[in-house]
């Protein structure tokens, strides 16, 4: 008799094991494996909002474009609060935090899979260069940034999005308060005008492929095309200033002579009363001395379209 139950048992391990990975190979992807081992409870957000309605930390989102019902392409126009919470019927009966509500609970669920909830709608646009980049690859979620239940998700206003920014990313806190800063601080510029948080096929995340590229979509004039041009403009504008913030005005990154001199000779020059003669030790001090604003004679440092603009003086 046992040996006979033994072995029905050793059947039912060997058949579920059979079926089993079977089962899981039918699944979307195994990220949302956990989401679908509920059933889905149905009947869209009313269903949810039964008990949920009161709670000031959910209803905000009624206000939100997720809540609009007419709206095919909205949660609310297809399975409400489950579309992103994930077939949740086990938890409607039993009233309690049933492991398959994707983003909260017991076993809140991982990046991976809350992460796939977002993306069956939002994979396209700007979201292209998910996959692979910095954020991601850092085990990031969307709503480590994007905050669903308020009537306005702050990071997408210009006013608060730097704080979500600077909750990790210190260093650039750090800059805002320099003395020169990019207006981030003041509201009129947002990280999101330079870089995509959600991943870019360049460097640093930045919009555009080339830094100079960023930079002209606001500093128009200095794209050109210009006569006579600096060649260290025309490689990457951050050769001389830093873009976040700097103790030295105008965002650079020395100050003049000495962000000139690294990398032209300070001998030579007519500006120096010793111009043309070479006493190297003294030369340098006296190029400080008389010199130190190179920018007050080349005044057309970005590059010149004046004929006798060679030299970058006009
Ligand atoms: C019959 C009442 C009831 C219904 C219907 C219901 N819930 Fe809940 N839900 C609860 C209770 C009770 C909790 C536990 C609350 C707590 O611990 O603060 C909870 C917790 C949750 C949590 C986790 C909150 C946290 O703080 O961890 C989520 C997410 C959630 N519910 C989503 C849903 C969704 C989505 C639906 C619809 C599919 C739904 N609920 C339907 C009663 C309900
Ligand atoms: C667009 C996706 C989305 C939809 C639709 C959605 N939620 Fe959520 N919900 C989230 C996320 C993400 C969180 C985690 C908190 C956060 O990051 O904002 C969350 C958190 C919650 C919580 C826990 C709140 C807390 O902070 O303790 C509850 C309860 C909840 N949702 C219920 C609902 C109900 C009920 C609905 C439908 C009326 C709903 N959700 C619709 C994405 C969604
Ligand atoms: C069922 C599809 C669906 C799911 C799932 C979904 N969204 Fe959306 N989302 C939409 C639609 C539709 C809009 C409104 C149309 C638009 O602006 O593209 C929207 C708008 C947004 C917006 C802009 C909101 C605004 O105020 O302008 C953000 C941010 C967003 N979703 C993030 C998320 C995140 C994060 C998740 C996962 C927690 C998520 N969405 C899940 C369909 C979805
Ligand atoms: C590092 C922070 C961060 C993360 C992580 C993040 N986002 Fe965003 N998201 C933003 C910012 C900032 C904006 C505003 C972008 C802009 O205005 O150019 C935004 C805008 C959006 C929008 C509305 C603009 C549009 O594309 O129509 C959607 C939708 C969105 N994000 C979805 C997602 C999804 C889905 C994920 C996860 C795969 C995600 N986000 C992860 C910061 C983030
Ligand atoms: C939860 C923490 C967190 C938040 C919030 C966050 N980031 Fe990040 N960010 C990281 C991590 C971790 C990395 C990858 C590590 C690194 O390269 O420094 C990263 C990388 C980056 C990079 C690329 C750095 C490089 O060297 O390639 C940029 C640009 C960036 N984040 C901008 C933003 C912006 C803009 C926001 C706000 C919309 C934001 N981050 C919000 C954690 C965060
Ligand atoms: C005016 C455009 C601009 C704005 C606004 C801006 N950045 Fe940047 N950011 C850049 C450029 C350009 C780089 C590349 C610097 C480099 O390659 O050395 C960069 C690099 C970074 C890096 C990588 C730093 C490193 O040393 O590798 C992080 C992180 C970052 N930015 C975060 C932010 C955050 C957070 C904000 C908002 C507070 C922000 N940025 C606003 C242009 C900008
Ligand atoms: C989203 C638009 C925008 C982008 C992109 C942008 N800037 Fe700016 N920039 C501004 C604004 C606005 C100011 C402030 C102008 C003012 O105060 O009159 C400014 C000011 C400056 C200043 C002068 C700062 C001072 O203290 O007077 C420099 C230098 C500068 N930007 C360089 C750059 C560089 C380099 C890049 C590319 C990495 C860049 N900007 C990209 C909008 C932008
Ligand atoms: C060789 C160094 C150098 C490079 C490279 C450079 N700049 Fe400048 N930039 C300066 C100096 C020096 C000043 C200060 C001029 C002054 O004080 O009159 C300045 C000032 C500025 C200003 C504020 C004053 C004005 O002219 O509007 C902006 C904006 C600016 N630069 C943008 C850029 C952009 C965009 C790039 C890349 C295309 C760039 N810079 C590349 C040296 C440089
Ligand atoms: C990253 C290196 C670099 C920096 C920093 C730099 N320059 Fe230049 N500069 C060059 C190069 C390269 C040329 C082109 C030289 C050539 O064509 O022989 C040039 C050309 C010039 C010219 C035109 C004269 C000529 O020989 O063509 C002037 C004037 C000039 N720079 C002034 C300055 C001033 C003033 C500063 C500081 C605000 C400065 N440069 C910063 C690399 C630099
Ligand atoms: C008093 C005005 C003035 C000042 C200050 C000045 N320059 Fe000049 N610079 C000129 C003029 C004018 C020329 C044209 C060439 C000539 O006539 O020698 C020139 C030419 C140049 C050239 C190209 C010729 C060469 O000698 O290679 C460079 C590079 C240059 N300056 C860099 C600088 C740097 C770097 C500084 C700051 C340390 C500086 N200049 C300060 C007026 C000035």
């Amino acid at each position: 008799m046992r040996a006979i139950l033994n072995v029905a048992l050793l059947c039912s391990v060997v058949s579920l094991a059979g079926i089993l990975p079977a089962a899981a190979q039918t699944t979307a992807t195994p990220a949302v494996a956990a989401a679908q081992v509920q059933a889905p409870a149905g009947g869209g957000a009313p269903t949810c909002l039964k008990c949920h309605s009161t709670e000031a930390k959910v209803s905000p989102i009624l206000q939100t474009p997720h809540a609009v019902k007419g709206d095919p392409h909205s949660p609310f126009g297809q399975e409400g609060c489950e579309a992103c919470h994930g077939p949740s019927a086990a938890h409607v009966t039993s009233r309690k935090n049933e492991p398959a509500v994707v983003f909260k609970g017991p076993s809140t669920s991982s990046v991976a899979e809350r992460n796939q909830q977002c993306l069956t709608c939002h994979q396209s646009g700007l979201r292209m260069n998910w996959q692979g980049s910095q954020h991601q690859r850092n085990d990031m979620a969307c709503n480590d940034c994007h905050t669903i239940h308020v009537s306005k998700d702050p990071v997408l206003v210009k006013a608060t999005q730097p704080e979500k920014c600077f909750t990790c990313h210190k260093e650039q806190r750090a800059d805002s308060f320099k003395f020169s800063h990019h207006p981030v601080r003041e509201g009129l510029v947002v990280c999101s005008d330079c870089h995509n948080p959600h991943g870019a096929p360049g460097p640093k995340l930045l919009k555009e492929f080339t830094v100079n590229d960023v930079c002209f979509t606001c500093h128009m004039e200095k794209r050109g095309p210009l006569l006579w041009e600096h060649q260290p403009v025309r490689e990457s504008c951050i050769t001389c200033h830093s873009p976040h913030g700097s103790t030295q005005a105008r965002l650079l990154v020395q100050r003049s002579p000495y962000l000139c001199q690294e990398c032209h000779a300070n001998s030579g020059h007519q500006a120096t009363p010793l111009a043309g003669q070479s006493l190297p030790g003294q030369i340098a001090a006296n190029v400080r001395l008389m010199a130190r604003g190179c920018v007050n004679c080349h005044t057309q440092i970005h590059g010149s379209n004046s004929p006798n603009g060679a030299f970058l003086t006009r």
